[in-house]
């Protein structure tokens, strides 16, 4: 696949992995994407997962036509893109790596070499010509580790953008971007929301045509609608109005007054109203929408004088991301002691710009009138605004 007259895909589609990162479903499998950059040199953009060392390597073979690369441009070592280094150095024994001197740092901690004697090390701002094309490094610090670099091919105006803009979802798949991106964003780099957005500021001073993320498609359109997704989500801002609900149930109480709640919201004019039962969805995707909309309700049974457990996993899964600017509500349950709402209240203490409903819902046991009450006064609250 040709991206411009010189800059051609040799990524590959994988279909056999289970979890991503060991953590994340991927329904639709998953893309590592690799470039090569063929001028009067020729630059290979990263490798791929180690299962597919292989495959990558004809990929590459077709591409350069009988040519051979002289750079390895690595601009991140997470083992699904930099797995192939040693493999691919064996391949080409003339070809030098180009990385940053962190990345070099890990490459010894991978692998026990650094590649002492065919290495080029840059740095912000530093060039690469291949002829007609000059490459232009940036370094873009924590999206998603420090080492990373990111590379604006001068001539097609293209960046390589390293994980930013990346998805999950192999490419041989048509879905929708946005879901899976923001599925993504939120669980691989949400954290980093600060050097997201360092890394933005360094994009709006280029003129790119092309965006070449490590996951997901090439971005050749309407490139707005994507940096400012990005933007969106960097910021903490919500994407679009609209409600969380998420419980944690153990008997089906709880989530009695969760739905309760929900269809009250919706009964109310909320238009997008996600209700997640936290034991069992994808917790990513329930991350995600709690980072999309401006509303979080959060229902809990109590237990072992704690939260239930899904509970505690989702929230510490949106603190440890800067979870912030938002209006959470809280529902617990609680049959001789309840302690659910205390607890969801102080581990959120630490985020900025949570306002909490006035109205808190507190079942003893199951749903009464009094709750039921509650249940409506907090709808009322929470699509008042
Ligand atoms: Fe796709 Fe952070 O590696």
């Amino acid at each position: 696949m040709n991206i411009t007259k010189d800059i051609r895909y040799v990524g590959v589609n994988d279909h056999e992995i289970d979890l991503f990162e060991g953590l994340y479903d991927v329904p639709n499998g998953m893309a590592y994407n690799s470039y090569a950059i063929v001028d009067d040199k020729v630059a290979v953009m990263d490798t791929v997962d180690w299962n597919f060392g292989e495959a990558w390597l004809q990929n590459l073979e077709a591409a350069l036509e009988g040519r051979e690369p002289d750079y390895l441009i690595v601009q991140h070592m997470e083992p699904d893109h930099s797995a192939n280094i040693v493999y691919f150095m064996e391949a080409y024994p003339r070809a030098a790596v180009v990385a940053s001197a962190k990345a070099f740092g890990m490459m010894q901690g991978f692998f026990g070499t650094d590649f002492e004697n065919r290495r080029i090390v840059v740095k912000e701002g530093d060039t690469l010509s291949l002829g007609r094309h000059t490459l232009r490094f940036f370094a873009a610090p924590m999206v998603h580790w420090p080492e990373v670099i990111v590379t604006y091919d001068e001539a097609d105006k293209v960046l390589f953008t390293a994980d930013a803009f990346g998805k999950f979802g192999a490419l041989d798949v048509r879905e929708d971007w946005a879901g899976e991106a923001r599925r993504y964003y939120f669980g691989i780099v949400g954290k980093y929301g600060a050097q997201a957005q360092s890394l933005l500021k360094k994009a709006a001073k280029l003129d790119i045509q092309i965006i070449c993320s490590l996951h997901g498609p090439v971005l050749k359109e309407n490139l707005e609608t994507y940096l400012s997704l990005y933007d969106t989500w960097s910021s903490y801002r919500a994407e679009s109005e609209g409600a969380v609900v998420a419980y944690a149930s153990i008997y089906g109480n709880t989530k009695r007054a969760a739905e309760r709640l929900a269809e009250k919201l919706r009964a109310n004019g909320c238009q997008s109203v996600a209700l997640y039962d936290l034991a069992r969805c994808d917790m990513a995707q329930a991350v995600a929408d709690a980072f999309r909309f401006d509303r979080l309700v959060l229902a809990s049974s109590t237990y072992n004088a704690d939260v239930f457990p899904p509970m505690k996993t989702f929230i510490e899964r949106l603190t440890e991301r800067g979870f912030q600017g938002r209006t959470v509500a809280l529902i617990e349950n609680g049959a001789w002691a309840p302690m659910a709402a205390k607890v969801m209240r102080a581990m959120l203490e630490g985020c900025k710009n949570i306002a909490f409903a006035e109205n808190a819902v507190k079942l003893n046991c199951a749903m009464n009138e009094a709750s039921e009450a509650q249940i409506d006064a907090l709808a009322k609250e929470l699509t008042e605004k």
